[in-house]
C-alpha cells in the first residue's frame, strides 16, 4: 500500500515551536520515525511539508490514482481551510487525521476541524506516536 503522509503550516518547526504542546523533538526527527514506522508495518510511504494552503490542494490532487491511503496533519488548516477538505473529497482517497497535541482539550477554536468531516479517523494527542496509529489503520483496511 502507497501512502502519502502531509504536514501542514509550522510543522517544519517541531522542536523550537512551543515545545510544551508540540515536544522537544525537530520535525527532521518526526520523519525519520514516520518512515521508520511505514517500514515496520510493510507499508511504502511519501512525506510532503508545506506551509501553504494551495501547495497542499495539489498534492492531494495529484495523489489520484497513485496513494491507496493519505495521513494528514493539516496543523491551523484543520481550522478553517474548506479547500482542503474539498480537495480530499474530490480525490476520495481513505484519509487519517492526525493531531500532535490534543485539539479537544485546547482553545475553542482549535476543536472544529473541516477534515474530521471526511477522515475514516481521527488520531489526537499522541505525539509522533498518533502518526504510527494511522498508518497503522492503512494495515488493517
Ligand atoms: C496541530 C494542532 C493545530 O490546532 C495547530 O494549528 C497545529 C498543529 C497538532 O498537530 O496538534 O499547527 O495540528
Amino acid at each position: 500500500m502507497k501512502i502519502l503522509v502531509i504536514n501542514g503550516p509550522n510543522l517544519n518547526m517541531l522542536g523550537i515551536r512551543e515545545p510544551d504542546i508540540y515536544g522537544s523533538q525537530s520535525f527532521k526527527a518526526l520523519e525519520e520515525y514516520v518512515r521508520s514506522s511505514a517500514k515496520e508495518l510493510g507499508l511504502s510511504v511519501s512525506l510532503f511539508q508545506s506551509n501553504h494552503e494551495g501547495e497542499i490542494v495539489d498534492v492531494i490532487q495529484s495523489a489520484y490514482g497513485i496513494y491507496d491511503g493519505i495521513v494528514i496533519n493539516p496543523a491551523a488548516y484543520t481550522h478553517t481551510s474548506v479547500a482542503i477538505l474539498d480537495a480530499l473529497k474530490a480525490v476520495a482517497i481513505p484519509t487519517v487525521e492526525v493531531h500532535l497535541s490534543d485539539i479537544n482539550e485546547r482553545e475553542e477554536f482549535r476543536k472544529f476541524s473541516y477534515v474530521s468531516m471526511i477522515a475514516k479517523k481521527t488520531i489526537c494527542g499522541l505525539g509522533f506516536e498518533g502518526y504510527r496509529k494511522a498508518l497503522e489503520y492503512f494495515t488493517f483496511a
